[in-house]
């Protein structure tokens, strides 16, 4: 069983239910299948293609881990891709370089799956701490950010386009035990 299926409580044999989330490794192909149509909705400066080639191309060597959140829909195939996240990896920390939800498919746990799973592979890869930015005017997200145990840490004037300031969360010591129940339980929950 991968670390993501452990972390999201299915076995490699069951099949997904029909309303289940499925968490998986981007590929490329992805991008056209929902990645990108969500980047637009979720950025007034969203990823283009290239810069998602870029990231995908550097998951080889494993200083980056970029995953999708597909749905599966009774009768049509794979379903649809209604969330993306990713992670780069920096000696013993990892970054959260996106997260983002369909405004379709937002407030039903997609980002909360993602985390989870982006959590598992951090804590998987030895990491001790992550961190990320994320803008002052994104309330929403800084209450999913403190769910996984992300603090404040900072702020970076004009992070983004010039314009708004991001603050800059740390969540420490993702190896303590205390922090397995954290995510076990935001697992319970959902
Ligand atoms: C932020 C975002 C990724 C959340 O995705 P989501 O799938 O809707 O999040 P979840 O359903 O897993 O929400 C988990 C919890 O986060 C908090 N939360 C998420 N969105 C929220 C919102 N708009 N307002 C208030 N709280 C919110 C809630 O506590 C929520 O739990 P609840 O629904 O039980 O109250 C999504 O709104 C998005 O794509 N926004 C645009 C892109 C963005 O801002 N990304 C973050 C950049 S740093």
């Amino acid at each position: 069983m991968s670390v993501i299926e452990r972390m999201l409580g299915r076995g490699p044999d069951k099949a997904p239910g029909p309303s289940e989330l499925v968490v998986a490794p981007m590929r490329k192909r992805d991008l056209k299948d929902g990645v990108l149509e969500t980047e637009r909705h979720a950025y007034p400066t969203p990823w283009s293609q290239a810069v998602f080639h870029s990231e995908i191309d550097q998951m080889r060597d494993g200083s980056r881990l970029y995953l999708t959140a597909r749905r599966p829909i009774v009768g049509r195939g794979k379903g649809r891709i209604v969330g993306h996240a990713g992670l780069w990896f920096a000696v013993d920390e990892a970054h959260v370089t996106n997260i983002a939800v369909h405004p379709d498919a937002r407030r039903s746990g997609v980002a909360t799956a993602l985390m989870l799973a982006l959590a598992a592979e951090a804590m998987e890869r030895a990491c001790t701490a992550w961190t990320l930015e994320v803008r002052v005017s994104s309330t929403g997200a800084q209450e999913l950010y403190r769910a996984f145990g992300f603090v404040p840490a900072g702020i970076r004037k004009r992070y983004y386009d010039n314009v708004e300031d991001a603050i800059v969360m740390w969540c420490h010591d993702i190896q303590d035990v205390a922090y397995a129940a954290r995510l076990a339980e935001i697992r319970g929950a959902r």
